[in-house]
């Protein structure tokens, strides 16, 4: 399996196994679907609200013989009802009791936002100022669990160009990972070129276009990503299929791919994507789809005044 290095010398599996989404009774059997297909990674999060199932997985995948800890590598986030300092090591014991592990290989904040202790939000009454926990304050807790030997590497989520210039100025800590939305509707290319040279890894999530979000994320008549004329008809030419062909483009672009799927034959085919060498035509073609679009946009979090001063969030 294809890896890249993080800047703490971590290697990480360049394909994973996603799990948003995915329902409590279908993410065991698709963990264990997934090891056994020969996937290495698998990314979870503590606001899935899967993370019991998911450990049991791993735990049986593990204790069949499938599959070794060393060799299985385990990336979780924190929420963000943890985020003052003194919840963080809270917030991640929860992952690591509900996953039934020691430590995860990597601990993201999930997002450069506050909520108020105890709350999913995303009601407006839930989110804490940045001027009361500012998120190099929960960032430096995060680092603390490394020296715990809760979480082997640490990073985030969701951040934006500004918000890594902020979060490296005021912690003096480059961060191993950026975990982002990417996929040809949403490429970040001053991102990414940016995460390059500070030697940021990146994620690339919602890679098919996450056509499972529930109905409340969805604007009507977005553009199912899946569907797009190109990419149909490039994947055709390449003699794979869309999903396959999104998985193959993240990759070569230097990014981890965490395609969720609790389907058998789908994880297995997703799978076989990592190994598909793209064709010129075929960067080339994805590289130049004229469409944007964010599938997870949850704007309402980020109001100006309360979460953040005047700027948008994405900026
Ligand atoms: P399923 O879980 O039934 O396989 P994303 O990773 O961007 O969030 O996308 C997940 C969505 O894409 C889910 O609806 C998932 O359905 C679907 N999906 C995953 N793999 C494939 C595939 N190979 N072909 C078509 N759809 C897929």
């Amino acid at each position: 399996m294809k890896t890249v290095t993080l800047n703490d010398g971590t290697a990480i599996p360049a394909f994973g196994l996603g799990t948003w989404k995915s329902p409590k009774d279908a993410v065991y059997e698709a963990v264990k679907t997934a090891l056994k297909v020969g996937y290495q990674h698998v990314d979870a999060a503590w606001i899935y609200q899967n993370e019991q199932e998911v450990g049991r997985g791993i735990g049986e995948a593990i204790g069949s013989g499938v599959i070794n800890r060393e060799d299985l590598f385990v990336t979780s986030k924190l929420w963000n009802s943890f985020h003052a300092p003194e919840d963080v090591e809270k917030g991640c014991k929860e992952t690591l009791t509900a996953l039934g592990l020691d430590y995860v290989d990597l601990y993201l904040m999930h997002w450069p936002v506050a909520f108020k202790p105890g709350t999913l939000g995303p009601k407006p009454e839930d989110l804490v100022p940045l001027s009361e926990i500012p998120f190099s304050a929960t960032y430096e807790a995060m680092l603390a669990l490394k020296e715990k030997g809760l979480v082997k590497s640490a990073g985030v989520s969701n951040f934006s160009v500004s918000k890594l210039k902020k979060l490296i100025e005021e912690t003096g800590v480059v961060p191993a990972m950026n975990q982002v939305e990417l996929h040809p509707y949403n490429p970040q290319n001053e991102l990414l070129a940016y995460c390059r040279a500070q030697g940021i890894g990146v994620t690339a999530y919602s890679p098919l276009g996450s056509g499972d979000r529930p109905e409340s994320m969805k604007l009507k008549d977005e553009p199912p990503l899946l569907e797009n004329e190109t990419v149909n008809a490039i994947a055709a030419e390449e003699g794979i299929s869309p999903a396959q062909l999104l998985i193959a483009w993240a990759m070569d672009r230097g990014t981890v791919v965490i395609p969720k799927s609790t389907n058998a034959g789908r994880i297995a085919e997703n799978f076989s994507a990592a190994s598909h060498s793209l064709s010129e035509r075929a960067r080339t073609s994805l590289d130049n789809i004229d469409i944007q679009y964010r599938y997870v946009s949850p704007d309402s979090w980020f109001i100006s005044g309360v979460t953040y001063e005047g700027e948008s969030f994405w900026d």
